[in-house]
């Protein structure tokens, strides 16, 4: 099907006509019942859509849009396990590692659940010994520290989890995550910790990650130092792969390995062992949580028909400003500091996912699929990128996510942190217009002359959409819940793009000049098999390194 002739498509070409010409104010004017129409309430969580640039009738066309491109079947494709990651002949499952026992799914020739439930017995196990104490370091003291090497998914995930549910650590053990391949990200971890009391976790689902191994490395460097015993790594060193042998290789027990599989795509696989950070961090209690949180997200992806499916709405939303307004840039602003690092997780969830410029046939693709994301906390973000977001040339959508309960109740932060999370869509959508602007201005007694200067720089266009997702706490079942509706977001818009979201391919090129650079940055010999820049910067280098 070529989606940007289809009829689906056409329509909504036609009908973006019609919606630019209306503002969102007057369609709330007109339209009583509008937040109600465009919004749902789901298990605490209250997702408000009603402040897009939609009509019902928007609405109904993109749900012919999602039909169309065979939204459910795909999805039912995916949770069956069929080998959807069609370029790397796999399975996409990582939505079976959240469901509770049941039916058995065999998956080239593995029971699914079976394998699952035994990693998950593991896991459990492994941490009520370390966070018991039972666990001891090799002087026999009790491990305090956990430090996760690891990049990409097997960073990002854990550590954004770990920062979101801060208050729900045990308090016992402090977890540390080393990723970069600066050897400053290790060097400052590493002066913090005792290496009798501290626990490596080299996650890699590949192991052949060249800076989680380089990190890992330098890690045993440091711990032999001081433990001088190589016996001793085996206390401290367990790993997190699905690569057996490079574990070996690299030195460590695989009796300490936890193991998950290739159907688990790097950035999907915090719910499987690489969740192991989390569950030393929380607990392995609260880990389940988490997991049942994103099942129950997975249940409504599932279930719900979807004109009122949470992940199918959002992933719809995004379509219309990507491919009908041409808008390729979206930010998330989580009104909660302890969401910090979820801008950063998103952007690779989504934008490893759906970056991707050829269709499902290899053929370059005619529209734009994945758009850039975005974002920072508010209400910091107020003070920094919002008067773009305001006053900018173009619009760019936002999703405000806000928690009722502050973990942290102190005088009125909390009211004070929500009213500007709402005033900030409400301003937005409403905008200031020339007449309310020169009113303001005439009460402020200020001249003619100076109101017709001034009016121009205080028009707020408005008419700039946002979702607003309220929920009543960020505790372990809300976070799962959220970062699985995401998940199904980046599926749903990959579908409709018809994309592969689950392979990432772009990656690879730079990695494999890295490895031809590196023995030339070390090197003495003429540098002249690149580009002239690439050369020079080469030479550069050495030069000032005195090589
Ligand atoms: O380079 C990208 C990537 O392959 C990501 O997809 C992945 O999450 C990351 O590297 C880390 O990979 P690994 O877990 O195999 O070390």
């Amino acid at each position: 099907m070529d989606l940007s002739r289809s009829a689906a498509w056409s329509a909504l070409v036609s009908h973006k006509h019609k919606v630019e010409t209306l503002h969102m104010r007057e369609m709330f004017a007109a339209d009583p019942e509008r937040c109600n129409r465009f919004s749902i309430q789901w298990k605490g969580l209250l997702f408000d859509y009603s402040k897009n640039l939609v009509t019902p009738k928007t609405l109904e066309l993109l749900m012919d849009l999602a039909r169309q491109a065979g939204v459910e079947e795909r999805r039912n494709a995916m949770f069956r396990g069929e080998a959807i990651n069609f370029t790397e002949n796999r399975s996409v499952l990582h939505t079976a590692l959240r469901r509770p026992q049941g039916e058995s799914m065999i998956v080239d020739g593995l029971d699914v659940p079976e394998a699952v439930a035994a990693v998950l017995h593991q896991i459990k196990e492994f941490t009520a010994k370390v966070i018991s104490g039972e666990w001891k370091g090799y002087t026999g003291k009790r491990i305090t520290d956990v430090v996760n090497i690891g990049i990409g998914g097997s960073d990002l995930g854990p550590c954004m989890v770990a920062e979101s549910l801060k208050p729900f650590a045990h308090g016992s053990i402090k977890v540390h995550f080393v990723s970069n391949i600066d050897g400053t990200n290790i060097a400052e971890t590493l002066k913090q910790l005792h290496a009798e009391s501290t626990l490596f976790v080299v996650a890699s689902k590949t192991f052949t990650t060249q800076e989680t191994l380089t990190n890992a490395m330098s890690a045993r460097e440091w711990f032999l130092n001081d433990a001088v015993q190589p016996e001793h790594i085996a206390r401290h060193f367990v790993a997190v792969s699905t690569n057996r042998d490079k574990v070996q290789e690299f030195g460590i027990d695989v009796a300490n390995m936890f193991g998950f599989w290739d159907w688990v795509g790097g950035r999907y696989s915090l719910w499987s062992a690489i969740g192991l950070s989390i569950a030393l961090y929380l607990g392995f209690d609260a880990f389940m949580e988490l997991l049942r949180g994103a099942n129950a997200m997975d249940r409504h992806f599932t279930e719900e028909p979807i004109e009122s499916n949470i992940p199918v709405i959002l992933a719809m939303l995004g379509i219309w400003y990507n491919n009908f307004f041409d808008v390729h840039s979206h930010a998330v602003i989580p009104y909660d500091q302890y969401l910090h690092r979820f801008p950063a997780y998103l952007q690779q969830l989504d934008m490893e996912s759906n970056g991707k410029r050829v269709d499902r046939l290899g053929k370059t693709v005619e529209y734009a699929t994945g758009p850039v994301i975005w974002g920072e906390p508010g209400t910091n973000s107020q003070h920094a990128f919002f008067q773009l977001l305001h006053q900018g040339t173009g619009f760019i959508p936002a999703d405000f996510l806000l928690p009722l309960k502050t973990q942290n109740p102190l005088g009125d932060h909390h009211d004070i942190l929500a009213a500007n999370c709402f005033a900030q869509t409400e301003a937005l959508m409403k905008g200031k217009n020339e007449q309310e602007v020169r009113e303001e201005l005439m009460a402020a007694g200020l001249s003619d002359d100076t109101i017709a200067m001034l009016l121009p720089h205080k028009v707020f266009p408005g008419n700039r959409p946002t979702n607003s997702l309220v929920f009543n706490e960020l505790d372990p079942f809300m976070l799962g819940a959220l970062i699985a509706m995401y998940e199904h977001k980046v599926f749903v818009q990959g579908v409709v793009w018809q994309i592969n979201s689950f392979d990432q391919w772009g990656v690879e090129l730079g990695k494999q000049l890295a490895k031809v650079i590196l023995p030339e940055l070390q090197g003495g010999e003429e540098i002249d098999a690149h580009d002239c820049s690439t050369n020079a910067l080469i030479e550069a280098y050495r030069a000032m390194r005195g090589q």
